[in-house]
């Protein structure tokens, strides 16, 4: 098996994750909810599918005969958007549907995609509390998100799939360029600003797959310093 189901794909992380796992030659099935609006996707031998991350039939019918399965959906793509819309256990249910889904089809690896938020300041308190750093009104989904890297911590260590969070621990820039490198690190946010290409968290995502470091936990990633550190 060497296909990886990537939900999201049609959003930034997710494309730089499938480019990504297609240049290793990875098979990519990618999930979107229209197919329709992104016949781009299927360039490159990628295989498009409708499907729903928050629905684990969904999720187990698109992800069977997979190696692994990648999770870069958010339903919130901008302050712009507002919170109107925001359902608060968007990524629990997502969580939830992921575990079920992904188990019933028995894939075993799981990389999320976090957010920085939730990380650990100076201070021990996650990043969100500190308005000088987090806005406030991105709170809401700041708190929906954190929902759901709880949901995916309750399971444990005997449940089937072995999850990573990987959170980038600053900004993520859609232009910056592919380096190929990348810190990974834990519970804390890194000091400084660092900003980190999609195209290298999208790295860090192919490597957690083809030679898995961490287990059933979360992780920051941040770019590497210029000098390689
Ligand atoms: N600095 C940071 O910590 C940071 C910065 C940016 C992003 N992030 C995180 O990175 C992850 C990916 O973000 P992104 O920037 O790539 O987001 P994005 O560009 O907005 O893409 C998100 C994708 O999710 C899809 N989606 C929404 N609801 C879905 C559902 N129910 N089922 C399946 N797909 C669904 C959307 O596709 P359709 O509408 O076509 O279905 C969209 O293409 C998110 O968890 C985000 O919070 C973290």
């Amino acid at each position: 098996m060497r296909g990886i189901v990537v939900f999201g794909a049609g959003g930034r992380a997710g494309r730089a994750v499938t480019r990504e796992a297609r240049r290793r030659g990875f098979e990519v099935t990618a999930v979107v909810r229209d197919p329709a609006r992104y016949p781009e996707l299927g360039a490159d031998g990628v295989s498009v599918v409708r499907g729903d991350v928050t629905d684990p039939g969904s999720v187990g019918s698109v992800a069977g005969g997979h190696l692994a399965a990648v999770h870069a959906v958010s339903p919130f793509s901008g302050p712009e958007q507002g919170f109107d819309a925001l359902d608060p256990d968007f990524f629990v249910k997502a969580a939830d549907a992921l575990l079920g889904g992904l188990t019933a089809a028995g894939v075993q690896r799981l990389v999320a995609v976090g957010l920085f938020a939730d990380l650990l300041g100076a201070d021990g308190r996650p990043v969100m509390d500190d308005p000088a750093v987090f806005p406030p009104e991105i709170r809401p989904f700041a708190l929906a998100h954190t929902a759901g890297l709880n949901r995916l911590r309750a399971q444990g260590d005997g449940a089937l799939v072995d999850w990573v969070m990987l959170t980038p621990g600053g900004g993520l820039e859609e232009s910056a360029p592919r380096t190929g490198r990348y810190v990974l690190g834990g519970e804390q946010a890194p000091v400084g600003t660092r900003v980190l290409s999609y195209a290298d968290l999208a790295v860090a995502v192919v490597d957690e797959i083809e030679r898995p470091t961490a287990h059933r936990t979360r992780v920051s990633v941040v770019a590497a310093e210029q000098d390689g550190a």
